[in-house]
């Protein structure tokens, strides 16, 4: 519910449990009052009028937007260069507009919503130089989350730079607060680190052209004593898949809290009249804990975000097999349906053929960008190799780099001004290849003829895109000078223009998006593709951590993960079955391991845990999670769990440690969201009441064997 109370020149938004305000001072400026737990009444009658009487400080003032150059010397949200040089404005309020629906950004993506659930407010700033920012706010009611951007226009009469274009400020009274973001490296991903917001300016952000393994394009602020079911906390994710910057300012007025595409190489010429869209972000605060923040995201990401095809709680996704770790580049048809035969009889769905297959690929050293078939590896090409795998049973996807193109390559060769490069300067390579400069419609183009004749020759069901360095050289043979600061921000979306087409033209295809596991994990990639390759590390220890990160913003269902060997490719490590299926199950759910080397007595062994998750599938997908217990450090343990929205079923994952339970107590599962009086019964019969489930618990697995695990499905009788 949007309201507007033109006495006291406020604006409220409020969700079923959140409220969201601003105002407008004597002076024009719009203010941000609060974002906290739903109030009943005008709050800015009750605050204290201080804030208000600071005209010649801007410093001081809560803004919603805060411009350069005229006394707000905090970090801007937008800094613009006008004609004459001056980079200083100083946004008034013209109007605020309140329509039914969800607001429009031409060309990125955003959270969808119909009339019935979404209301757009829309407030026109203007600065007297000619720039004008409408910012956009999305109310989602019954999901307690509200999307916020900005769209900067030039009103002027001359052509205007924009240096920095932020999508989200807001301003915090000064009380301590914690900032929360998912940090790491390549095999080891979005990291929970929590800090206190110190005086100063602390940031994490992206300058490679995608987010990275280092920092993931969300993040929380938190008073210093909230916890998983307790406590004020604001989530906030970026609805983008490129250079970004998150950042939190510690003053004299409080803390101010700035989200958007990183400053760096950014630079957007406006001309007379054009606009530009800054992306979006989706915001959600809690005032019980993170357990609470993180279900509110998951419901909206899965509802409004996800591709329609695949969010429906009904819409099975398929358990598959993928190539990668079984064969690497080793491989020929006779081996990839070796692979195939044994994972059809484990009862997998679906064969997905990895990196390796295309014109002369044996390494990474060439052949990104030649997307047809090696007829030594494949000699009936992809077609034939479809053919045979659904003669299996099974159905057949598809790992492809569309990004990326090898020096050595026919593409290349043919093409060789399609790469970023910078003239004059060698061009650097990263895993022996360039980046195709997806800023120029006839690149795409080159690329997208390919990949639709690779679909059109047989029935591809899944594709992986894959995407596996960063961003360097770039600059855009097409564009002049000084545009060449727009090249960062078109080139992503140009990404999203192919991935557009790709998803419409195929609206069946389950399209999985990876960049050297969980590098471009972020709300703008799953506009398109419901799933995403977490890790490249399938440890079930390094999985803790990673996977537990990424459920504070991200949804089970989103999250590929696969069962793979031990020890494990990456951290040569053991552990159980369960366990390593626990995290898998918990996930996406795949396989990731040579198959052909189990006998006909392994292989049936995995058939229970493939049939689990086609049962309870949908409880994954679809259910609430409670993080019961966080890995520590070493991710020695963690336990969580997915309850269904009624309360009928749950599903209990933990992974333990080997000394649990050796010459100490294994500590106890309290079970969370359950209906107390409910008596629940798990597979083997026995029954326990919801209270004393949440109040007694299970204990966490333990023993002698290497990393135990349990999986524990039970439902109300
Ligand atoms: C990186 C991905 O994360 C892996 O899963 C695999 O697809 C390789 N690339 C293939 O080159």
């Amino acid at each position: 519910m949007i309201l507007q109370n033109t006495a006291a020149q406020s604006i409220t938004l409020h969700t079923a449990h959140t409220t969201y305000q601003m105002k407008v001072d004597e002076d024009g400026r719009l203010c941000h009052i609060y974002y906290g737990v739903r109030t009943g009444g005008e709050l800015a009658d009750d605050r204290p009028t201080h804030l208000f009487d600071k005209g010649c400080w801007p410093d001081l003032l809560p803004l919603e937007c805060g411009t350069p150059g005229v006394g707000d010397n905090r970090a801007p949200s937008v800094i613009m260069e006008y004609a004459d040089g001056s980079q200083a404005a100083d946004f008034r309020f013209v109007k605020a507009e309140v329509c039914i629906g969800k607001y429009q950004l031409p060309d990125l993506p955003a959270f969808r919503g119909t009339k019935a659930d979404v209301e757009t407010l829309a407030i026109t700033l203007r600065d007297e130089g000619g720039l004008e920012a409408e910012l956009l706010y999305g109310v989602y009611e019954q999901m307690d989350m509200i999307t916020r951007t900005v769209v900067y226009t030039n009103r002027g009469q001359a052509p205007m730079k924009l240096r920095q274009a932020g999508s989200l400020c807001i301003d915090f009274e000064d009380y301590p607060l914690d900032f929360i973001t998912f940090d790491g490296v390549w095999a080891g991903e979005h990291i929970f680190q929590r800090r206190p917001v110190y005086d100063g300016t602390q940031s994490v952000g992206s300058t490679k052209g995608i987010p990275g393994h280092g920092h993931n394009p969300a993040a929380i602020l938190c008073r210093p004593d909230t916890g998983e079911s307790y406590g004020d906390c604001w989530g906030f994710a970026l609805v983008y898949s490129g250079n970004f910057l998150i950042q939190t300012e510690r003053g004299e007025a409080g803390t101010r809290f700035t989200m958007g595409i990183h400053p760096y190489h950014f630079c957007w010429t406006l001309g007379c009249g054009e606009s530009f869209a800054a992306p979006e972000v989706a915001m959600v605060y809690s005032d019980s804990g993170f357990g609470t923040m993180s279900r509110r995201f998951h419901d909206a990401i899965r509802q409004y975000l996800l591709p329609q095809r695949w969010s429906g709680l009904n819409q099975p996704r398929p358990v598959l097999i993928n190539s990668w770790e079984a064969c690497y580049f080793d491989f020929d048809e006779g081996k990839l349906l070796e692979l195939a035969i044994a994972s059809r009889k484990a009862g997998i769905d679906l064969f997905v053929l990895d990196d390796g297959w295309f014109k002369g690929r044996n390494n990474t050293e060439s052949s990104l960008g030649d997307w047809v078939a090696d007829e030594r590896k494949l000699p009936s090409g992809v077609h034939g190799l479809c053919e045979k795998i659904n003669a299996l049973g099974m159905d057949f996807g598809i790992w492809v780099e569309p990004e990326a193109v090898s020096p050595d390559s026919y593409f290349y060769r043919a093409h060789p001004s399609w790469a970023l490069e910078i003239p004059g300067r060698k061009t650097l390579e990263i895993r022996n290849q360039y980046i195709l400069d997806f800023t120029r419609p006839e690149v795409r183009e080159g690329i997208w003829q390919q990949l639709k004749t690779l679909l059109d020759s047989c029935p591809i069901c899944y594709v992986k895109w894959d995407m596996n360095r960063s961003l360097a050289n770039v600059h855009s043979a097409v564009l002049p000078p000084d545009r060449q600061g727009e090249v960062y921000h078109r080139y992503v979306l140009g990404v999203y223009d192919l991935q557009r087409k790709l998803t419409q033209r195929y609206p069946d295809l389950l399209l999985e998006n990876c960049a050297s596991g969980g590098a471009r994990f972020d709300c703008g990639m799953l506009s398109f593709s419901p799933q995403i390759w977490c890790s490249d590390n399938t440890d079930v220890r390094a999985r803790l951590g990673i996977q537990h990160g990424t459920s504070f913003i991200y949804p089970l269902c989103t999250m590929g993960a696969h069962f793979s060997t031990v020890p494990n490719h990456c951290t040569h490590r053991t552990s159980s079955v369960e366990a390593r299926m626990a995290a898998a199950l918990s996930g996406t759910f795949g396989f990731e391991l040579d198959l052909t080397t189990y006998t006909e007595e392994q292989l049936d062994e995995l058939k229970p845990y493939i049939a689990w998750f086609h049962a309870h599938g949908a409880l994954v997908r679809s259910g609430d999670l409670y993080r019961l217990m966080a890995p520590d450090a070493q991710n020695s343990g963690a336990a969580w769990m997915v309850v269904a929205k009624d309360k009928s079923e749950m599903a209990v994952f933990a992974v333990g440690t080997a000394l649990n339970g050796r010459g100490r107590s294994r500590p106890r599962l309290l079970l969370e969201g359950l209906d107390e009086f409910a008596v629940y019964q798990d597979e083997t019969g026995k029954q326990w009441t919801g209270s004393v489930l949440m109040r007694s618990g299970l204990p966490l697995p333990g023993g002698e064997g290497d990393v135990p695990g349990m999986i524990c499905w039970m439902k109300r009788v």
